[in-house]
């Protein structure tokens, strides 16, 4: 018959257990750049459900980021950092368009896809700029694009 372990020898009680284990900071930090959150990202995280986005924009936190997700009114869904490359204002208060999301403060537009389709960025390239809305503000590279999928009732980011 095998010996018992010691911490097996009385009976478990939380009351006498008050060490608390270190924080292990690889596997509990998940922000950008953290080996957890780049870890996190590999896979598609659940943030919102679909019916969720309607009229307004949503401001949600998800693996340490702040973001803004919104439906335009072709049903496109969008999700975008949440400050305007322009001057910073927040895009969670911005106004829903036909295509894409208008800013408040100057009215600059940005697709679902984060592509502005009207401000500066727009007019000196001459058409629509693969540059994400908030790059200019978060230093965000511009080939990180944020990745959104809809599956069912579900809003996924990751990718
Ligand atoms: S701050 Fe958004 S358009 Fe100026």
């Amino acid at each position: 018959m095998a010996d018992k372990v010691p911490f097996l020898s009385k009976p478990y009680s939380a009351y006498h257990q008050r060490d608390m284990p270190r924080e292990d900071e690889e596997l509990t930090r998940v922000g950008p750049g953290t080996p957890g959150g780049e870890y996190l990202r590999r896979f598609w995280q659940p943030i919102l459900l679909s019916h969720e986005l309607k009229d307004l924009p949503r401001r949600i936190r998800i693996l340490g980021e702040d973001l803004v997700a919104f439906r335009d009114k072709s049903g496109a869904a969008g999700l975008l950092e949440p400050y305007c490359a322009h001057r910073g204002v927040s895009l969670e208060f911005g106004l829903i368009a036909d295509k894409g999301i208008r800013c408040c403060y100057h009215g600059w537009k940005f697709a679902a896809d984060g592509t502005p389709l009207t401000g500066q960025a727009a007019a000196v390239s001459g058409e629509a700029v693969d540059v994400h809305a908030g790059a200019a503000i978060e230093g965000r590279p511009d080939d990180a694009i944020l990745h959104m999928r809809e599956l069912g009732d579900n809003v996924f980011y990751g990718g």
